[in-house]
């Protein structure tokens, strides 16, 4: 295998899922000794808030809200929905009483690791738009122009649209399973 592709993407990937792996296990494993595991029943919802606050991103390129660096809320994405899905972990590892909020765990961990796919082609898509850097500051756009044209060009590399066509339906999956199990809570409440 080429040597780049296993240090810059391959383990990196592995060692991001690694983390995720153990601070949900680390987690779980604190709140059971420590007598809080009422805890993790709960922390779904912050869980929820930061993988929604996480779509700034998308409203950002969409066109939903007009200020805000987009690198920056790409990488709060990457980091909040990372924080998030970790959460939501732990909470779903506190019982099994329904099929639907696994269904929906299982999405989420789909969305992830195809979340992660597409961190590394993007970086990829970077180094190859770079060479473009020198013909936008030819132009004499100045630096921070560049450097936002550059930005919107790696992401909108044939790959990455390629990439987007999957990621997008997963997180619809994704969307649609939550509001069922959120939903099915307010009917059912009953939390003790
Ligand atoms: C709960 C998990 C996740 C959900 C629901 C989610 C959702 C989304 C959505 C809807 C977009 C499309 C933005 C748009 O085109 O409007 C997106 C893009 C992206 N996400 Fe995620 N994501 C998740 C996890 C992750 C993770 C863990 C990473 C990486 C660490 C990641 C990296 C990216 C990247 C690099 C883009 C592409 C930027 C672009 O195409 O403009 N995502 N995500």
């Amino acid at each position: 295998m080429d040597t780049s592709l296993l240090h810059r993407e391959v383990v990196p990937f592995i060692l991001i899922t690694l983390a995720l792996v153990v601070a949900t296990l680390a987690g779980d494993y604190a709140l059971h000794a420590l007598d809080l595991v009422w805890v993790g029943r709960w922390l779904g919802i912050p869980g929820t808030l930061l993988i929604l606050l996480s779509f700034g991103y998308s409203m950002r390129k969409r066109k939903l809200i007009r200020s805000g660096n987009p690198r920056t809320l790409l990488t709060l994405h990457e980091t909040f929905t990372l924080l998030g899905a970790a959460m939501v972990l732990i909470h779903a590892g506190v019982h099994f009483n329904a099929i639907l909020p696994w269904l929906a765990l299982v999405a989420m961990l789909l969305n992830v690791a195809s979340g992660l796919v597409g961190k590394f082609l993007l970086d990829r898509s970077r180094r190859h738009v770079a060479a473009r850097r020198q013909h936008y500051s030819l132009k004499g756009m100045s630096k921070a122009e560049t450097e936002r044209e550059l930005f919107w060009d790696a992401v909108t590399f044939e790959l990455m649209a390629k990439w987007r066509a999957l990621h997008f339906p997963i997180t619809l999956v994704f969307v649609v399973l939550s509001l069922g199990h959120i939903l099915s809570i307010f009917l059912f409440w009953n939390w003790r």
